[in-house]
């Protein structure tokens, strides 16, 4: 059995209080398919925490490996732990902050489920937290005595390049700031959570830029161990979240990172329409029938690329992929006199083309990211 047996001795003592003991420790994991992982997981947990009470929650989103299921059985041969099922949803930073919302204890740990971090720092990352008048403890790759293991070289270069962008945010107070492993108070994750951006993989970067003050940080060496079991879920979408996080933090939230996104597919919009009009005019067409193709052009373009990357994880389908696109459609007109009347305003002020070039497009594209936003992805 799992339980610790200074629990055990309780429960034979008086069964309902045992199982009630509140754990000192919430050990939250996100996961994808790590079925393969769980049981080990558990079992590692359960050696390095001795009699230290403790809670594991697992929070997936919804694997198809039947990564929950697994939890279920493991937590009915008395393991405390328990599987948080998302539907419809990804996301490793977001279902780090919904586990850490339902957890019991006063100290939340977080860390991959794939045993490629190593639980048995555990111990002593609770004892620092509880000791010392640290905030977060950090178990970081990067101090004397820890390190990456077997990570190829773009892997190291890409985590270096992560690891140096963040310093325009946070500086270099923290060595291991995409550390996926760390301790805190619940107290800590309830100050931020409102502010925090829950986009991608890096929750740890999240928080100690979403904090109103300065968090204290302890960083405690480890080094990262190979994945024996299932496979990293690490893709290119994950470095465009990344740099969504910096430019929402950077730009204090001010600038939504998806209205980022909506920008640069509406540049590349642009291009689409200057290549149509030139092959229409090339063709021979008159010039409004040729600016008519090339909007429609442009439009289509933008809303495809929008729905499949903007707007990913709300990708309308079947019919409701048509309805969104006439919506579109109708709202990049709207945005089209917009651009036109603000343009025109500045051009009778400023007297400058390129100046209402430019402030027309930037009206448009706000005005055309504001209302699309709602109107045909339902944000
Ligand atoms: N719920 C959920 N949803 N969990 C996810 C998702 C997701 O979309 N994507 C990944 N996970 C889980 C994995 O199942 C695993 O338990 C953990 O998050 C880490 O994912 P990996 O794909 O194994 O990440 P990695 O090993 O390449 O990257 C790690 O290295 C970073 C250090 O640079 C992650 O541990 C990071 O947390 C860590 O910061
Ligand atoms: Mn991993």
């Amino acid at each position: 059995t799992f339980a610790p047996p200074a629990a055990r001795a309780r429960s034979a003592r008086d069964g309902r209080r045992a199982t009630q003991a509140t754990p000192v420790l919430s050990i939250v994991a996100p996961t994808y398919n790590e079925r393969g992982n769980i049981r080990p997981l558990v079992e590692a947990i359960a050696a390095s925490m001795g009699d230290t009470r403790w809670e594991l929650i697992i929070v997936d989103d919804d694997s198809p490996d039947g990564t929950c299921q697994e939890v279920a059985a493991v937590a009915r041969e008395g393991a405390p732990v328990r599987c948080i099922r998302r539907v419809g949803r990804r996301g490793l930073s977001s279902a780090v902050v919904e586990g850490v919302m339902s957890a019991t204890a006063d100290v939340v740990a977080v860390m991959d489920a794939d045993l490629q971090h190593d639980e048995r720092l555990l111990p002593r990352m609770l004892e620092t937290l509880r000791t010392t008048d640290a905030d977060l403890v950090v178990a970081s790759r990067h101090v004397e005595g820890g390190g990456l293991g077997e990570w190829s070289a773009i892997r190291r270069r890409m985590s270096e390049f992560a690891t140096w962008s963040s310093r325009i945010l946070i500086g270099d107070a923290v060595s291991d700031p995409m550390s996926g492993f760390f301790m805190t108070r619940r107290a800590v994750f309830d100050a931020v959570v409102y502010d925090l951006s829950q986009q991608g993989y890096k929750i740890l970067l999240d928080v100690l830029t979403s904090s109103p003050r300065q968090l204290k940080v302890v960083e405690t060496p480890y080094v990262f161990r190979d994945r024996r079991s299932g496979e990293s879920k690490v893709e290119a979408m994950i470095i465009l979240e990344y740099a969504f996080l910096l430019i929402e933090k950077f730009s204090k939230g001010l600038i939504p990172p998806r209205f980022v996104l909506f920008a640069a597919v509406g540049f590349m919009g642009l291009a689409v329409h200057l290549a149509v009009l030139n092959a229409m005019k090339i063709a021979g067409l008159a010039f409004l029938p040729a600016q008519a193709v090339a909007t429609l052009s442009a439009m289509t373009f933008n809303y495809v690329l929008n729905n499949t990357i903007t707007y990913r994880t709300e990708r309308l389908k079947g019919l409701r992929f048509l309805v969104g696109y006439v919506t579109f459609c109708g709202v990049c007109s709207l945005g089209a006199v917009a651009n036109i009347s603000v343009a025109n305003l500045t051009m009778s002020e400023m007297h400058s083309w390129p100046l209402a070039g430019v402030a027309g497009a930037l009206m448009s594209s706000v005005f055309n990211f504001g209302v699309a936003n709602r109107l045909v992805w339902g944000r």
